[in-house]
């Protein structure tokens, strides 16, 4: 079969990678992919977001499965358009990836379906807003968000009533994340360990994948700006069976259910972004994909066939495919470039890599996310450049080789947190 995967970072590689274990796929490509990629799939440059340009390559390529990876073209209904032309895909509609398009769509399907959830107010005025927060109503600290896509940069957490004064004129006034802030979301600022889940779903059977731990912000021990993450462990020890048996019941079933009893049935990887807190866990978000870079520590653990359960979740067939994980650990930890999510150099030479951009050890898996071929060998190309992924008996033995395969890729300015798993091994000691 002739398979299309949309999308050019980290996750997208981690897909192609696990993909290329089915001997069906004949050909696999990548739109855009990346230097990297390029090692695994053909590369093709179309933006992901140049849905005609999609729509086009799949038409005159003979392409029969198509997995679109990241949250733009979901949102904007790049699978309506290729299901439209007969091509099967691994991915929601954009009926249904309104889930993560809008936040307040998000909020307001948790409120009537009773999935538990930060308390929060939708805005659309600027003025209401801030008469909201000087009212007795608010408590700081508190989290506004833009409604819409802002990647993963439009939420921010206002310790007191200044803060979050200047909050509203970023979001709603001076429009900081564009027209992701027509409408804005006041919530509830809650506390305790973060999880993700990711979970398939063909909108009946919804079948989750093993946890893990996003680190976001930029600087060791949770300090700096936000990222798009900077490493990530799998299983996250917090999520304990109890944990993941009360997720199924109030959350992750709750939630498949009520997107089909609005119409919105949901087909593809579901991502539950929660916080366990003392009332128990709570939706912080949905993504209507997979995360990056949880999918660098998930996929590496599954031990069933991604394409089968791709296909059997486009078909409605999920409960008839094995969806089976390792009990080992993963840790991954991303290589980025100097000052980002500021700005950054690229073009930078990288170090360290043989010709196929991996390293030697088989339990060492490189996933490029910012690179590009030049000269034969690889040079930046984005904030995030490499997912330094290994997996391992134990979380400990799997971050011991993560860092050593991350220290062994050089690149001037090269940046890498030092502490990723550190929390999630103390939770496991005690
Ligand atoms: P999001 O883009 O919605 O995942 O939010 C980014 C990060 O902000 C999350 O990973 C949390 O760490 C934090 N966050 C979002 N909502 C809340 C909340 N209601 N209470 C506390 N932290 C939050
Ligand atoms: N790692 C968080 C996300 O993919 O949104």
């Amino acid at each position: 079969m002739k398979v299309a995967v949309v999308g050019g970072g980290g996750r997208e590689h981690a897909i192609i990678k696990k993909l290329r274990e089915n001997p069906r796929i004949t050909q696999l490509y990548a739109l855009p992919g990346n230097g990297g990629i390029g090692c695994d799939a053909e590369c093709v440059p179309v933006k992901a977001t140049d849905l005609d340009g999609i729509e086009e390559f799949v038409r005159t390529h003979g392409i029969e499965f198509v997995v679109v990876a990241p949250d733009d073209p979901l949102v904007m209904g790049l699978v309506d358009r290729l299901n439209g032309i007969g091509v099967p895909c691994f991915g929601p509609d954009a009926k249904a990836a309104i889930i993560e398009g809008s936040k307040a769509f998000s909020k307001q399907l948790m409120k009537k379906y009773n999935i538990p959830t930060a308390r929060y107010e939708i805005f659309t005025d600027a003025e209401q807003a801030l008469e909201y927060l000087h009212s007795e109503q608010a408590h700081f600290p508190i989290v506004l968000k833009a409604d819409g896509l802002a990647l993963g940069k439009g939420v921010l957490i206002c310790q007191n009533l200044a803060e979050a004064c200047e909050g509203v004129r970023t979001i709603m006034q001076d429009k900081a994340f564009g027209s992701a802030g027509n409408q804005m979301v006041v919530e509830e600022f809650l506390q305790g360990p973060e999880v993700s889940v990711l979970a398939f779903t063909d909108g009946e059977t919804l079948v989750p994948m093993v946890s893990s731990m996003d680190h976001k912000r930029a600087l060791d021990n949770d300090q700096g700006l936000n990222t798009g993450g900077m490493g990530t462990v799998a299983p996250n020890p917090y999520y304990t069976e109890q944990a993941a048996k009360t997720c199924m019941e109030t959350i992750f079933l709750p939630t498949i259910r009520a997107m089909k009893a609005e119409g919105r049935p949901f087909r593809g990887c579901l991502y539950f972004g929660l916080m366990l807190t003392a009332e128990g866990p709570k939706v912080i978000e949905y993504n209507c994909r997979f995360g990056d870079p949880e999918t660098q520590v998930v996929l590496p653990l599954l031990k069933s066939d991604l394409f089968e359960i791709m296909l059997a979740v486009s078909e409605g067939r999920l409960s008839s495919v094995p969806v089976k994980f390792s009990t080992d650990s993963a840790a991954c930890v991303v290589v980025a470039s100097g000052g980002y999510p500021k700005k950054y150099a690229t073009g930078c030479a990288i170090s360290g890599l043989d010709e196929n951009g991996r390293l030697p050890k088989k339990q060492v898996q490189v996933y490029h996310a910012g690179t590009r071929r030049e000269d034969g060998g690889f040079v930046t190309a984005g904030g995030r450049v490499l997912g330094v992924t290994a997996t391992a008996p134990t979380l400990e033995q799997a971050l011991q080789l993560a860092y050593d395969g991350a220290g062994s890729v050089q690149f001037e300015g090269a940046y890498k947190r030092t502490d990723i798993g550190r929390r999630a091994l103390a939770a496991l000691a005690d």
